[in-house]
């Protein structure tokens, strides 16, 4: 393939190096005449193990050089890659400069290119910054269409300074979006001998996906070095929890948990948080992460009862109260905060939740429905019909089997208020349908 890399920088150094090393026609560009220089001459314009040897290699075969002249690389390719800095403006902002100039080049010379070229992404941008921003760009300069004379997709990059060519060579994933298939093919075919992966998605979804990413990678560090500080002041040795703690990949370190939904509750996390919390502070020992989590987790909830308000109706029918479906646990349950917080406001309510309507009448936790929340057991009703019947919108509190079915029954004038994402068969519904935070 014949490729232009723009921006030869730590990402397109070493894409343009690993793309030549692969057999691909590579002309890297860049603003900086001594990095330009220094590719030419064979030499690493940064630091980064084993890229000075592939570098040089990929110039003494004819397969990489590089330049300052935009038109000269994109007569030259069929693909460019835009890899330019995007870096933090003063007040946190994405900067956009160096992006739109790129773009604005390579569309100044694609007007007086007739064969179709596909601009690829690299740099990090937020979702929604390709089609606003770059995309209009592109067509203002070159006076053409996207998807009429040239294509765009988005292929973040998941490399980690240090080992950027081992992660090339091996990477978690490859995340292409696009919008049309020949706009991923380029990217594709780059890729295709890699033992990772390969993710099509649309433009949107691949600009979020890095950003998400690295805030989670942010979030473990930042996580493990609060457990750290906090294990080393209770004289445990952090590393042998954190080794444990590693080895869960059923709960721990799994899909488990991370899917948006509801807030959390139950009998154990706010109270474990809480004691954690007390014992951080009764040693004068700041967790900023940690300390967050039950305030975030309020604002989840008040996030529901926002939803809830917002559809203008009265009649509240709740689908699930227990704070997971399986359990008829109450305690901090927060659908018990959301229904408190409505009959506040004067909302009508009917409850549905077959395992606390046995509860009440013969479980462990009849004492606490009877003495906790009566206010709110005298709400519960005895069949989801009877709900349906009670209520003009309907809120699925948790997963239980039997509510998707409930979901297709609601009439065509019920809101469902989805806080758990059911897997509802969309054809079947006739309800108007919002997710709490998809
Ligand atoms: N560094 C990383 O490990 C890493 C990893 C993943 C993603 N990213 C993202 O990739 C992008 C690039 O990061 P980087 O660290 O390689 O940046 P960098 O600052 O090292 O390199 C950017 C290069 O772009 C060049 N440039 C600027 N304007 C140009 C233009 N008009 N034409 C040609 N070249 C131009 C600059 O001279 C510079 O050499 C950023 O969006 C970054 O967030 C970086």
């Amino acid at each position: 393939m014949r490729i232009s890399v723009f921006g030869l920088g730590y990402v397109g150094s070493v894409s343009a190096a690993a793309f030549a090393g692969d057999g691909h026609d590579v002309i890297g560009v860049d603003v900086n005449e001594d990095k330009v220089r220094a590719i030419n001459a064979g030499r690493s314009p940064i630091v980064e193990p084993g890229l000075a040897e592939l570098l040089r290699a990929g110039v003494e075969a004819g397969r990489l050089r590089a330049t300052t002249d935009a038109a000269e690389a994109i007569h030259g390719s069929d693909v460019s890659l835009i890899c330019v800095g995007t870096p933090s403006q003063r007040n946190g902002s994405l900067d956009l400069t160096y992006l739109t100039r790129v773009c604005e080049q390579i569309g100044t010379v694609l007007r007086d290119k007739d064969s179709y070229h596909v601009v690829t992404i690299r740099s990090t941008v937020l979702p929604g910054t390709t089609h606003g921003r770059l995309i209009p760009a592109l067509e203002a300069t070159s006076g053409k269409r996207y998807g009429d004379g040239f294509g765009v997709s988005v292929n973040p990059e998941f490399l980690r300074e240090g080992t950027a060519l081992a992660d090339f060579r091996q990477p978690p994933l490859t995340l292409i979006g696009h919008n049309h298939a020949v706009d991923a093919a380029p990217a594709a075919a780059l890729y295709q001998h890699l033992p990772a992966p390969v993710y099509h998605t649309s433009i949107r979804v691949a600009e979020m996906l890095k950003y998400v990413s690295n805030v989670w990678h942010a979030v473990k560090i930042v996580f493990a070095n609060e457990i750290g500080n906090l294990c080393k002041r209770l004289e445990v040795d952090s590393h042998e929890v954190m080794d444990i703690f590693c080895s869960d990949a059923k709960l721990n370190l799994s899909p488990y948990y991370l899917r948006p939904g509801f807030a959390f509750g139950g009998s154990c996390l706010p109270k474990d948080i809480r004691a954690l919390q007390y014992r951080g502070k009764e040693m004068d020992l700041e967790l900023p992460l940690i300390n967050a989590l039950l305030g975030s987790n309020r604002l989840q909830v008040q996030h529901a009862i926002d939803r809830i308000v917002e559809t203008g109706r009265k009649r509240i029918g709740l689908l699930g109260f227990s704070f997971k479906a399986g359990t008829d646990d109450l305690r901090e349950a927060p659908m018990v905060i959301l229904a408190e917080a409505l009959l506040g406001k004067g909302y009508s309510l009917a409850i549905y939740d077959r395992n606390v309507s046995l509860a009440r009448l013969v479980g462990a936790n009849k004492q606490y429905i009877e003495e906790q929340i009566p206010h709110l057991s005298r709400h519960l009703c005895d069949s989801v019909d009877e709900l349906l019947d009670r209520s003009d919108v309907v809120v699925v509190g948790n997963a239980d089997p039997e509510f998707p079915a409930a979901v297709e029954r609601a009439r065509p004038d019920h809101i469902v208020v989805d806080l758990v994402r059911l897997p509802l068969d969309f054809s079947r519904v006739r309800a108007r349908y919002d997710g709490i935070c998809w």
